[in-house]
């Protein structure tokens, strides 16, 4: 049966206070790990079903065309270890051709977490699973259980794009020093292309993307106990170039005060929070982040279209 170690590292209090000050910031804003409850994992599963969000096919067709070779550089028996795993699905379909010996999924949507490695470790005995509930972004501390050999961070996609390239620049360091003497890293990133492509991917047709954000409303109002009246705002989701960035966020449909205990905001008829960054970057700036963070022997793989990389780098 596969393990699992539920590691709390946010209390409720500090979440609310978190939450709170972002929406009382002169821009209101919320961490794009809020966007993730239950539903919000199930809606982002959706996200990447749709025709508009070419990340997720097109990864997994770099995966499909070059897994063996991912294989061959990242070697085989590694401790996979899974950073956001959701429904463990593109490690799944990896399982194959990089046969690890310890799966590692962490996430911080325990219960979405929880039910999709039970459900894998049925369809792969043999691979020893460990899955971990916990919000990694605030520390990459792992439990004992998890091995220390061979360690392969794989942090698919796109996701080091929700951070900004400061925060993604602290981020790999973690991994790097986490890594151990004979680690490296398999990690994917969204490449810049025209504009049409970006706004479509982040405002779909049928309003999965605006579903996915407005939710984010109806968690804080459990986390928060926040009155957002959810029908108020509407989403909003751009490529800001000059950023090189993705934007998400909710605007206000009419003039509304929003209370939670401890605080309360005024919002104007058009005022926004925040609620997501979504980096853009190019091949060679990727690849110099990484080399930054400490990392070498970067090997990369891309699509024809060259709209979404795939990078494995090593600690030495
Ligand atoms: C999880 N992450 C990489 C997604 C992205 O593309 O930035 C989240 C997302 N937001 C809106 N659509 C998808």
């Amino acid at each position: 049966m596969a393990q699992f170690i539920q590691s709390i590292n946010e209390g409720e209090q500090e979440i609310s206070a978190e939450l709170s000050a972002g929406l009382s910031a002169q821009t209101a804003f919320t961490s794009a790990k809020y966007l993730y409850d239950a539903l919000g994992s199930k809606l982002f599963e959706a996200i990447c079903e749709l025709p508009e969000y070419y990340p997720t096919r097109t990864e997994a067709e770099i995966f499909q065309i070059h897994g063996p070779e991912i294989a061959k550089t990242a070697g085989l028996g590694a401790t996979l270890i899974d950073l956001g795993a959701g429904n463990c699905a593109k490690a799944a379909s990896l399982f194959s051709v990089l046969e690890p010996a310890q799966y590692v999924p962490v996430d911080i949507s325990v219960d979405f977490l929880r039910d999709a490695v039970a459900r894998l470790q049925q369809q792969y005995p043999k691979i020893e699973m460990t899955g971990i509930g916990m919000d990694f972004s605030a520390g990459l501390s792992l439990p004992d259980a998890v091995r220390g050999s061979q360690r392969l961070f794989f942090y698919p996609g796109s996701s080091i794009g929700n951070f900004s390239p400061q925060q993604a620049l602290v981020f790999l360091k973690k991994i790097y020093a986490a890594c151990d003497q004979d680690g490296g890293i398999l990690i994917s990133v969204d490449l810049v292309k025209e504009k049409s492509t970006l706004d479509a991917a982040y405002d779909d047709m049928l309003g999965v993307t605006a579903s996915f954000n407005l939710n984010l409303l109806c968690h804080l109002n459990r986390v928060l106990d926040a009155d957002f009246d959810v029908r108020q705002w509407r989403h909003r989701g751009f490529f800001n170039a000059a950023e090189s960035r993705i934007e998400m966020h909710l605007e206000a449909e009419s003039e509304q005060t929003v209370h939670w205990p401890n605080g309360m905001r005024r919002f104007k008829r058009g005022e926004r929070i925040h609620t997501e960054n979504s980096y853009k970057y190019t091949r060679q700036g990727f690849m110099d982040l990484l080399t930054q963070a400490g990392f070498s022997g970067i090997t990369a793989w891309t699509d024809p279209q060259e709209w979404f990389l795939v990078c494995h780098a090593r600690v030495m």
